[in-house]
């Protein structure tokens, strides 16, 4: 699995109506955090609802490499007892962080101010993706890694012994490297400050609080300072994970292109950081009703009832919304080939660096479907060829990339033609149960033989 194992291609085809209820599994980002800072808190954290998708299990092995206990006690219930800021010890074996970008980063930041040596790999996916944008700053403690050319896995990383605070303004907006630094300034004595000028999704601000953390966000003409006071004794949680609205998008958008359709899809996170997609879906002219907002695990949530909606336009995604939708990209584009007109999303470099170049697999997917698209480097135009308009009858490749590969088969369900992948198989990284779920409501997805 995630491009350690077999090849599993499926194939969706034109279904009927999609109808009832879809439970999508807990929040990927809030799921791995809850794991990192309940093995930095002091005693035992609870934890409900957690994600059991592989990029999570392995977040779990790796807070065992370092000291934690983390014990599964049934399904989503889970207990870290923790070893406290500073206490992590060194793991007897390299770390693998399989195919996430998140757990590998976060964790970097957790172990880069404790004077301890890791290794640190993952899949071929992971293997490609810059380690720099995360190593810069946490040298900047003290820390000092050691990975391939261009700053790639696999890497060793030195701990700093005599941590230094620092202040860091992001150059790219990303959430991971914010709470790389984060959790490198807990254990470093003073004030650590990180400036971000876009907001990032916020879990880690919001979770540090819970855990005790000093922590404070001003908001100024830079952007918004954050700033952390170092050495704190964290203390353990009880975490409900709300379920992930990056999850529940696949639903959302299939239950939008496939004709007749009506859904509900409870507990989705209206967190103004994350709701970039819902926000686009409306402006194009989905219908989405928002029911029943509520607070759930700390997150504004609410419950959206999604009908087919035969009348969507194409529009320009504002660039400044990037960060609140990036992992959306993909599947906004397939909702994009089943509107009318042109979709431009731009300002979306960083698709390039996620688990593929998503940009890039996505438009050559899109494009064996028969939808025309344009791109440069930062930049994706999806031309929209109407509900039912998309011709399908490709095999798209999915890079060991969990977003192309259900993308593609949300696409398959409404294209004329079926569409396949070729590897199905990441998706269980992020959304375990997508198959039968997808099922549950009509999808007409199923696994072909292997080649
Ligand atoms: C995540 C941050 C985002 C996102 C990823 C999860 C997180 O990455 O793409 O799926 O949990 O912090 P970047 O921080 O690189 O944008």
């Amino acid at each position: 699995m995630s491009g350690h194992g077999e090849a599993q291609p499926m194939k969706a085809r034109k279904s009927g109506p999609l109808r009832g209820v879809a439970e999508v599994p807990g929040d990927k980002s809030i799921s791995h955090r809850s794991l990192i800072f309940g093995a930095m808190a002091v005693g035992e954290t609870r934890i409900s609802g957690l994600l059991e998708g592989q990029d999570v299990l392995d977040t779990a092995k790796a807070m065992r490499a370092f000291g934690a206990t983390v014990t599964r006690h049934g399904e989503g219930a889970w207990t870290v007892n923790g070893v406290g800021v500073g206490g992590f010890r060194e793991p007897a074996d390299v770390i693998d962080c399989g195919n996430s970008g998140t757990g590998v980063r976060l964790i970097m930041g957790t172990m880069a101010t404790t004077p301890i040596t890791a290794t640190f790999t993952g899949d071929a996916s992971l293997r490609k993706r810059p380690m720099g944008r995360v190593t810069d700053p946490l040298a900047l403690f003290g820390a000092q890694a050691y990975g391939r050319q261009g700053g790639r896995l696999p890497m060793t990383l030195v701990g700093a012994a005599n941590p230094v605070p620092v202040r860091y303004a992001l150059p790219v907006a990303s959430a991971q490297v914010k709470s790389a630094v984060l959790l490198a300034g807990l254990n470093a004595p003073g004030e650590t400050v990180v400036i971000e000028r876009e907001p990032t999704r916020d879990h880690s601000e919001r979770m540090l609080l819970g855990f005790g953390a000093k922590l404070s966000v001003e908001k100024t003409s830079e952007g918004h300072v954050i700033t952390l006071t170092g050495q704190p004794e964290l203390r353990p949680q009880v975490v409900a994970v709300p379920r992930d609205p990056s999850s529940a998008a696949f639903p959302v958008c299939a239950a939008l292109i496939v004709e007749g359709s009506d859904i509900l899809v409870p507990g989705v996170s209206q967190n103004l950081t994350r709701n970039g997609l819902y926000l686009t879906l409306v402006e194009m002219g989905a219908e989405i009703e928002f029911q029943n907002p509520r607070e759930e695990g700390g997150e504004p949530v609410a419950d959206l009832r999604v009908r087919f909606s035969g009348n969507m336009k194409g529009i320009e995604v504002p660039p400044e919304r990037a960060p609140s939708m990036i992992d959306e990209y993909p599947v906004l584009s397939v909702v994009a080939a089943f509107a009318t007109g042109k979709t431009v999303m731009r300002g979306v470099k960083e698709l390039r660096v996620k688990e593929s170049d998503r940009i890039d697999a996505m438009a050559r997917g899109l494009e064996a479907c028969g939808v025309r698209i344009e791109e440069d480097e930062d930049t994706l135009i999806v031309h929209g060829m109407g509900p039912g308009g998309v011709p399908g009858g490709a095999t798209c490749a999915t890079h060991i990339d969990h977003r192309i590969a259900m993308s593609f088969l949300v696409c398959g369900l409404a294209a004329k033609q079926p569409v396949s992948v070729d590897d199905a198989s990441p998706i269980a990284t992020s959304f375990p149960v997508f198959e039968g779920l997808m099922q549950g409501l009509g999808a007409m997805i199923q696994r072909s033989n292997r080649a």
